[in-house]
């Protein structure tokens, strides 16, 4: 059991990579607050979890709001009587098209969803970590922000955001003994926002054109940003902090 007794948040763990997330970690002995905007998915998460031993439960919170998320901060604090680890997840893309095209709504709603989340999770949790001597944060940034292509540039940008910002925190709360990880993935063609992504149908053809620039051959998938999300998050990875860490078949060589 790699993180036994800790308690642990995942946002946006109703369905894709946060639900990957949440399940590994509950398989490792964590116990998970699921959250999500979508209350039938992340109850459903729940549901797998505890039916096969884990321990969790369901957070219903908006990311982009300060009560929200102070609300999901202390439901972790009731329900565990501590906070150990916060892996923002939830996240949220444009689709793919050219910049220009781009309403300003959804500029917005990008770095509201990806970026302001960050501000709003460390201003609500960085206290709860300090009274308990520290904590951890996991950033699920993307390939996209340290090797961009066209058609997703404001997502590529607030991605970028995400990773400066948590390596500027690892180093202004290393004192506190909190550490702050990114989390690359390559694309998933098999999460909510796939089609996104790709700018259309996940046609096979598309499908192929991406995969012939990932080096191993194929995409990720959440087990793969799972499984590192669970060493971040264990006393394993005691003294890393501040690190990028890219699950993408070396796509970013
Ligand atoms: N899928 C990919 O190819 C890929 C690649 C790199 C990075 N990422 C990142 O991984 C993360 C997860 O993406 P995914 O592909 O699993 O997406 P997804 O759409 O499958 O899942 C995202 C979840 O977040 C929830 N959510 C959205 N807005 C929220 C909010 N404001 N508050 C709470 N929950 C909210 C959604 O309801 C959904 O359940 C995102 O940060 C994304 O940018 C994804």
């Amino acid at each position: 059991m790699r993180v036994h007794n800790k308690s642990i948040i995942v946002t946006g763990a109703g369905g894709g990579i946060g639900e990957g997330i949440a399940k590994r970690l509950a398989a490792e002995g964590a116990k998970v607050i699921v959250n999500d905007v979508n209350v039938a998915q992340g109850e459903k998460v729940v549901k797998d979890i505890t039916q096969t031993g884990g321990t969790a439960s369901f957070f219903a919170a908006d990311v982009t709001q300060s009560t929200d998320m102070q609300a999901l901060v202390a439901a972790a604090v009731q329900r565990h009587g501590r906070l150990d680890v916060m892996v923002n997840n939830a996240g949220w893309t444009h689709r793919n098209r050219p910049a220009l095209e781009v309403p300003e709504d959804e500029f917005d709603k990008c770095y509201t969803v990806n970026v302001k989340s960050i501000y709003l999770a460390t201003i609500h949790a960085v206290p709860e970590f300090r009274k308990t001597g520290g904590g951890c944060f996991i950033n699920i940034a993307s390939t996209a922000g340290v090797r961009p292509r066209p058609g997703l540039t404001w997502y590529n940008g607030s991605k970028g955001a995400v990773i400066t910002t948590s390596k500027s925190l690892a180093a202004e709360l290393g004192p506190d003994n909190i550490r702050v990880n990114c989390i690359n993935p390559v694309f998933n063609p098999t999460t909510g926002l796939g089609a996104d992504f790709a700018g259309g149908a996940l046609t096979e053809e598309r499908l192929a054109k991406f995969r012939a620039t990932i080096p191993l051959g194929r995409f990720s998938t959440a087990l793969d940003v799972a499984n590192a999300a669970l060493y971040l998050a264990s006393d394993e990875a005691a003294f890393i902090s501040g690190v990028c860490l890219e699950v993408d078949g070396a796509r970013c060589v």
